[in-house]
């Protein structure tokens, strides 16, 4: 017997009501709208305020998720959490999720992938769920990258934004649909590309590390940007070789929305035109782990994905990781 497919039944996404935009940030550091829409795509991101934690963002994602799937939350039997700025650093973001959501049966845990944790911790369920330790796997991406985020550095206080997006998975016996392929990647030589220097167990919580500012989000931009459009263009030839398709195949391409010149070179260098890859980036910024989830929910609700619709999803980020999924919704 074939083994069965994994296919995505729901999906969910909550942002923070909060709008930080490309005005305001020019009240914050010397910067300009002009510069922040031409080198990046970005007008504007959701900030969360203190109350909106990623439990309470990632309970009301999920709600979406089960009600568009039709199952109950009894019936969850794990969560996986992808997430580079959880509530607190111990237990994991999922714990708390589990919790928040009442979601009982699940074991629950965290992927740390950065910007890629989405695509991981699909890949992880597809795992569970082929191999049959797991029926029904909510996989979530969840940011509250305000929080690590240093708003006296220009070249990266404009790109995060804070949000939540999700998924739900089972298994399919007929293999007419679900996940074709997946590809994860990671370079752990390039890590100090996209990092955070302090706050972990090598350099713990100090006040010198307030001052110097090392428990933020650091990043290398430029770097970074050559090395995420070669790495996604691969990941996706990649996923398409093992699928047997090729990117004319390719309805919606969902890349990680880091910054649109990223998107667009992408796009060009896989082969598939700009216009099948769907954009958000404008309206939330980069909100790495959630960002896949947050636009696949997106193109499912607005008619862009329909039953039968062949779905690239590509993702890059601090690790360095990376990784695609062919999906054939
Ligand atoms: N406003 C105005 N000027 C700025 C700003 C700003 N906000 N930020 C930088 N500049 C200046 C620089 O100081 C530099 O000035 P100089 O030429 O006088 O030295 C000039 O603009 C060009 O700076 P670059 O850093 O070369 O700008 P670039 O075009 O590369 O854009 C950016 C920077 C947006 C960060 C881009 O490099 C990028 O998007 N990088 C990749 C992001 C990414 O993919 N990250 C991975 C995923 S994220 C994750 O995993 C959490």
């Amino acid at each position: 017997m074939k083994q069965p497919r994994v296919e995505l039944i729901g999906t969910g996404r909550h942002v923070p009501e909060h709008i930080l935009t490309n005005a305001d940030l020019e009240t914050m550091v010397d910067t300009s709208d002009k510069w922040i829409l031409e080198r990046t795509g970005i007008r504007e991101r959701r900030i969360a305020t203190a109350d909106e934690t990623l439990a309470f963002m990632g309970k009301l994602a999920c709600e979406q998720v089960l009600e568009s799937a039709g199952v109950d939350v009894m019936d969850v039997d794990t969560i996986i959490v992808g997430t580079a700025s959880p509530d607190r650093l111990l237990p994991s973001q999922a714990c708390d999720l589990q919790a928040t959501l009442g979601a009982e049966n699940a074991a629950a845990f965290d992927v740390g992938a950065a910007c890629s944790g989405f695509l991981y911790a699909l890949a992880v369920a597809e795992g569970l769920v082929v191999s049959g330790q797991a029926r029904h796997v909510l996989v979530v991406g969840a940011e509250r990258l305000s929080k690590i985020t240093d708003y006296q550095d220009r070249s990266t206080c404009i790109l995060f934004g804070d949000g939540v997006g999700a998924t739900l998975v089972r298994a399919r016996q007929e293999r007419d649909r679900g996940i074709l392929s997946s590809y994860l990647k990671t370079d752990g030589t390039l890590a100090e590309l996209l990092y955070r220097p302090g706050g972990g167990a090598v350099h713990p919580p100090s006040l010198e590390m307030l001052n110097d500012r090392s428990y933020y989000l650091r990043m290398a931009g430029p770097e970074t940007f050559k090395h995420a459009v070669v790495k996604m263009a691969d990941a996706c030839h990649e996923v398409l070789a093992r699928a047997g398709m090729s990117p004319d195949d390719v309805d919606v391409l969902i890349p990680h929305q880091a910054n649109l010149r990223i998107i667009e070179a992408t796009a060009k260098r896989i082969g598939i035109p700009v216009e099948k890859a769907f954009v958000n980036i404008d309206r939330y910024g980069n909100t790495s782990a959630a960002s896949i989830p947050m636009a696949l929910d997106e193109c499912v609700r607005e008619g862009r994905i329909t039953e039968g619709s062949t779905v690239l999803m590509v993702a890059f980020g601090g690790g360095l990781t990376w990784g695609a999924t062919l999906v054939r919704w």
